[in-house]
């Protein structure tokens, strides 16, 4: 009798140049591209997944994007976890890894950027200034470098995910953006790189910021102001938490514009929140229908 076999997944491709990434591009057949900065969890793995399902091969790019950090914020110590990452890549059936370094994707100075408009000055953009252009910056970079035709954001990352439709719509790319929701542990913490962060006690404290999300989904019926003041009642009482939360924003915001919904505002809207525990900075959201 012999053994039921499993089909072993090949490695992917790794990259490192853009000759290198030239010399592979296929002719024929639908790419997807899936941007990360590695550090790869269980939501990029839905990333992957997804992916998988609407294309003929998939790369996978893993660059932590100096661009989009501000000068006091976690560059350095983002986790940089290359060999582990390449395995999930391989688990998923990823065909090809894009791993840049620096040099080769800012070979000189950035002198041309991508601008995000007014979406980009509001919410991250307000507390992170130059992140939405920087995030842009790379994504238009990785996109001329990969050509795919469909590219796979979390919708964790919805002001992110919103400002890189419109760039696509606004410069005319002629690349199918689409959103994966969000993956969350079984605690309901929103998966992220930076989890990793979070020592036990404050992984405890961060569970407000999802608990806020789910008492504010539960009051939709109530309309914006109500769905606002249960989400911010859960947080009043995570402020005097140890270690506390200390929120930068809550917000509910047109899901396009992410712009404040008027208080009889009815139709699709984003519950937003970011928020720092201890030195971690987290984000997480919730599409809604009122
Ligand atoms: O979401 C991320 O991991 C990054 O912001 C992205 C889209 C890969 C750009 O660096």
């Amino acid at each position: 009798m012999t053994e039921p076999t499993t089909s072993p997944r090949t490695a992917p491709v790794v990259v490192r140049t853009r000759e290198e990434l030239a010399e592979l591009r296929p002719s024929a057949g639908r790419t997807a591209l899936v941007p990360t900065m590695g550090a790869l969890h269980s939501g990029h793995r839905g990333l992957i997944a997804a992916a998988r399902g609407r294309a003929d091969s998939v790369v996978v790019s893993i660059f932590v994007n100096p661009l989009q950090f501000g000068p006091n914020e976690d560059y350095d110590r983002y986790p940089r976890t290359l060999d582990s990452d390449l395995a999930v890549c391989a688990e998923e059936g990823v065909d090809v890894v894009f791993a840049p370094d620096v040099e080769t994707m800012y070979p000189g100075p950035q002198t041309v950027t991508v601008h995000p408009g007014e979406m980009g000055a509001v919410l991250e953009g307000e507390f992170r200034p130059g992140f939405c252009e920087g995030v842009l910056t790379v994504v238009s970079k990785l996109f001329n470098l990969i050509r795919p035709d469909i590219a796979f954001f979390g919708q964790k990352d919805a002001q992110q995910l919103a400002v890189i439709r419109r760039m696509t719509r606004d410069l005319c790319m002629p690349i199918t953006i689409v959103g994966v929701p969000t993956v969350r542990d079984a605690d309901g913490l929103a998966t992220s790189s930076r989890n990793v962060y979070l020592g036990p006690q404050e992984r405890r404290s961060a569970l407000a910021l999802s608990r806020a999300l789910l008492a504010g989904a539960d009051a939709s019926v109530t309309g914006p102001v109500g769905i606002l003041s249960a989400a911010r009642a859960v947080l009043k009482e995570a402020v005097t938490a140890t270690p506390p939360v200390v929120v930068d924003y809550l917000a509910l915001v047109d899901p396009e514009t992410f712009t404040d919904v008027s208080a009889d505002h009815r139709g699709e809207a984003v519950l937003v929140v970011a928020a720092w525990v201890g030195e971690t900075r987290l984000i997480d959201n919730v599409p809604l229908t009122l």
